[in-house]
Parts: C-alpha cells; structure tokens; sequence
C-alpha cells in the first residue's frame, strides 16, 4: 500500500488484539464476559450490515453480543421497556440502539433511556456534557477512532491546527472536544462556513464528516496535512454500472498533496467497531468496579 494511505484496517486489528487479550483477563477475574446489546430497529439495509459486523466482533473478541432485532412497527413504549430491562440486567455492559429510528419514534426519548453508564455509543446528553467538561463518562466511538489515526501519524497534537468539517452530534462536535483537549487549535466548520475551502486550507489536521461525496478537492488541501475522511457515501460508477463506496473528499485529488490519508473504505470505519468494544470492555470495567 501507498505508504501515505493510513491503514484503519491495520490500526483496528492491533486494538481488537488487545482488547481480546484484556477481555481473556477480565473473564478470568469475574467470571463472566463483558455483555453488549445491540437493538436494531425495522430493516434498514446499511444499519442491517453495520449491526451484522457489530455483533461478529465483539463475539470475535471473546464478548457476550445479544442481539434484539425488532420489527419495523415495534412501538415507542415496547422499545422503551427493552431498554429499561438492559439497564437493569447484570449481564449487560453496553446498550447500542442503531440509528437511524423509524420515523414513529423519538430517538432523543431513546437516547435518553440509556443508563448512561451502559451507553457506549456515547450519545446521551450525560457523556456529552462529561467529555465536554473534563469529566469521567464515555465518548462517541468514531471521533474516538479518528483521534487515535491522527496520532498514528502526528504523535502529540498540541498546537496542531486542525479542522474538522461536520458539526453532527456524532462526529463533529465530540471530536471537537477531543482534539481541544489534546491542545490542538480547532475550527470547526459546516454549512454555514464562509469561504470553506480556505479554512480548510489552512488544516494541518482536516477531519471531514459531512456526508457530501468527494466535496473536499484537492485544491482545499494544504501540501503536507494529514486528512481523516469520515464519510462513506454510495455512488453509482458510470464506467461500471457497479456501487462503489466513496468519502467525502475527493481521495485521487488529496492524495498527492497530503502527508497521509484515510482511505474509504478501510480509514475509519474500522476504527468505529474497535472504539465500541473497547468502551464495552471500559463500561464492563468499571461495573466491576463499581466506580459507577
Ligand atoms: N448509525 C450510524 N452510525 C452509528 C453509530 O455510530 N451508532 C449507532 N448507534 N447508530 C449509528
């Protein structure tokens, strides 16, 4: 591989290794494995495959997965009380609801149910406002991911300018946070940003979340950054007539201009599973514990 292209595929192997390691020692110390339940609503396609992958590795690291898989008219109440009985079940380290929710349900009211010492997905407005303070709770899987790629090829970031394009509840704004406290100097940018592309051209680190396909050109980058794509956007190649997966930066055009970049897919994506089954192992941890 181009050695500028960053290997997520080969960072998250290395964490999933480790995690299989801590997760033979916490079996062995109490007797049981760390518990993560994933609930997936409805039939979605991408969330069907994303759930599939979620609940082969963390079996893969030696994790108990229980799987709850809904029907598409299941109601807001009915999925309310599964989750009222995962945050009391023993058995059960982590909660993931998958998203995007059917339409008939309030995702905040679900989000919002999670005890969120069992939220591993990071998203209850509780570990938002830990990471957001300094604070002890856990963080959101895929800025997680991102921030161990940057370091993979920067080291310390104190000082880095960085921008992050996307200010999503998911991506943007807990990465913000992330990079804040690691003493980068971050901006971040979004729909509304004036002249984007010389924000992002001012990037040391640019860290792309949008969902646009191949919206960052070449033009927007600065020789010698490091660029962490994080969109996985499906376009119909013409030539082909095939499917191909995309990111949100045009990745021929950055490549010769960048120091490093992810490639999608096999950048980030990986990174997010590995994130989740080391927060599963974290939330396991600390119920052991009891520093919860
Ligand atoms: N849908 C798309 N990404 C995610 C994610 O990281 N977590 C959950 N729960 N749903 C998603």
């Amino acid at each position: 591989m181009n050695p500028k292209i960053i290997d997520g595929k080969k960072v998250a192997t290395e964490l999933l290794d480790m995690l299989r390691n801590e997760v033979t020692t916490f079996r062995k110390q109490f007797h049981r494995k760390p518990g993560l339940a994933v609930i997936l609503v409805g039939n979605n396609a991408a969330s069907s495959i994303y759930v599939k992958n979620k609940i082969s590795q963390t079996m893969q690291v030696g994790m108990e997965s229980f799987e709850h898989h809904l029907k598409e008219q299941t109601s807001e109440i009915e999925l309310l009380t599964l989750i009222n009985a995962l945050n009391n079940s023993e058995k059960i380290d982590g909660i993931l609801v998958q998203l995007p929710l059917p339409a008939h349900i309030d995702a905040k009211k679900v989000l919002l149910a999670i005890n969120p010492t069992k939220d591993v997905d990071g998203f209850h407005p509780y570990n938002a406002g830990q990471l957001a303070t300094g604070g002890e709770g856990l963080t959101p899987c895929t800025p997680l991911g991102c921030m161990m790629l940057a370091k993979s090829i920067i080291g310390n970031l104190t000082g880095v300018e960085a921008v992050i394009v996307g200010r999503s509840n998911i991506v943007g704004k807990p990465l913000a946070q992330l990079l804040t406290a690691a003493n980068a100097t971050v901006t971040l940018a979004h729909s509304g940003t004036q002249d984007l592309q010389s924000v992002c051209r001012r990037a040391e680190l640019l860290i792309v979340a949008v969902g646009q396909p191949k919206m960052v050109q070449g033009s927007w980058i600065k020789p010698g950054a490091v660029v962490i794509d994080v969109g996985i956007n499906r376009l119909l190649d013409l030539e082909t007539q095939k499917h191909i997966l995309v990111g949100d930066v045009d990745f021929d055009a950055a490549l010769p201009i960048a120091k490093a970049i992810t490639p999608v897919p096999g950048g980030v994506g990986p990174m997010t599973i590995a994130c989740l089954l080391q927060n599963t192992l974290l939330s396991a941890n600390r119920r052991e514990r009891q520093v919860v």
